[in-house]
């Protein structure tokens, strides 16, 4: 693995891309109204651009139904190295990020944001963050499959251990104002997770409606856009969107020293 292009933070391995001063200095003073979170940014690959698209779509379709409403959206905005979406009211914001929660603006918490987690099977973010690692420039590239399945258990990968997500989030599970969604049930009943978002967040859709934001985000419709909502970016990110695709990498052995390790987390 070239780590040249990864630089630390507070313990953690970030890509030198998203290592400015001014980036980590925002965590400190952002002011935040509304948040999503992935459980894991790259290392998370979980469907943070897939949950993007829905809360941006749902706020959209919201805010249709209310002129003024909708005057005040301002949309693809970005905030440092943050996509947000600014909506209704001032200071009601959309981001996503994937970092540690003691390492979130302290606003977050203190004002109660309403926070979606969204969890993929570990074993599929792997597989799905070691092609991505070596399809991205900016990222450490790893010549093997076992190479990047050690750096990642051990959490020497950008943004740093999966596991390490896991054990400070679990301690958020029971938080009113955090949903935890997976990948897997949204893969399976795309309607019934979007109404689930919505009605966490207070948006209120009818059945076509949500069933129309399901549509328009999925993968493949997704992925046929995304030259146009990623640009050269959009093929590397919208690469399978499917389940248990760790099944195609993992040896017996990884398989059963993941799980051990996922137990002892
Ligand atoms: S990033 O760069 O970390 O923010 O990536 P992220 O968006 O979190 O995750 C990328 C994976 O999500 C899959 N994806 C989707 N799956 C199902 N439906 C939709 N609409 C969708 N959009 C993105 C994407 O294909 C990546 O997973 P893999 O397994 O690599 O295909």
């Amino acid at each position: 693995m070239t780590t040249d292009l990864l630089c630390s933070y507070k313990g953690v391995l970030y890509p030198v891309t998203h290592c400015s001063a001014e980036t980590f200095k925002a965590l400190e003073s952002f002011e935040a109204g509304v948040m999503i979170s992935s459980l894991f940014f790259k290392p998370l690959v979980s469907g943070t651009n897939w949950i993007i698209h829905i809360l941006r779509d749902l706020v959209t379709t919201s805010a249709k139904k209310n002129e003024e409403e909708m005057k005040r959206t301002k949309q693809d905005e970005e905030i440092v190295e943050y996509t947000y979406l600014e909506f209704g009211d001032p200071g009601k914001r959309v981001f996503a990020t994937h970092i540690f929660p003691h390492m979130l603006p302290t606003s977050i918490f203190k004002n109660n944001v309403k926070i979606l987690m969204v969890i993929r099977n570990p074993k599929d973010i792997a597989v799905s963050y070691f092609h991505f690692s070596n399809s991205m420039p900016s990222l450490p590239s790893f010549q093997t499959w076992d190479e990047f399945f050690n750096a990642f258990l051990n959490g020497k990968v950008s943004w740093g251990s999966y596991f390490d997500h896991i054990i400070e989030w679990n301690k958020h599970f029971d938080d009113e104002n955090i949903m935890f969604i997976t990948y897997e049930e949204l893969k399976e009943n795309p309607n019934l997770g979007v109404k689930k978002i919505a009605e966490f967040f207070g948006f209120s859709v009818t059945d076509e409606e949500s069933q129309a934001v399901a549509d328009r985000s999925s993968f493949q419709t997704m992925k046929e856009n995304s030259h146009k909502t990623h640009g050269a970016f959009g093929n590397v990110l919208f690469r399978k969107g499917s389940v248990s695709d760790w099944k195609n990498l993992f040896t017996e052995a990884q398989n059963q020293e993941m799980d051990k390790k996922f137990e002892e987390s």
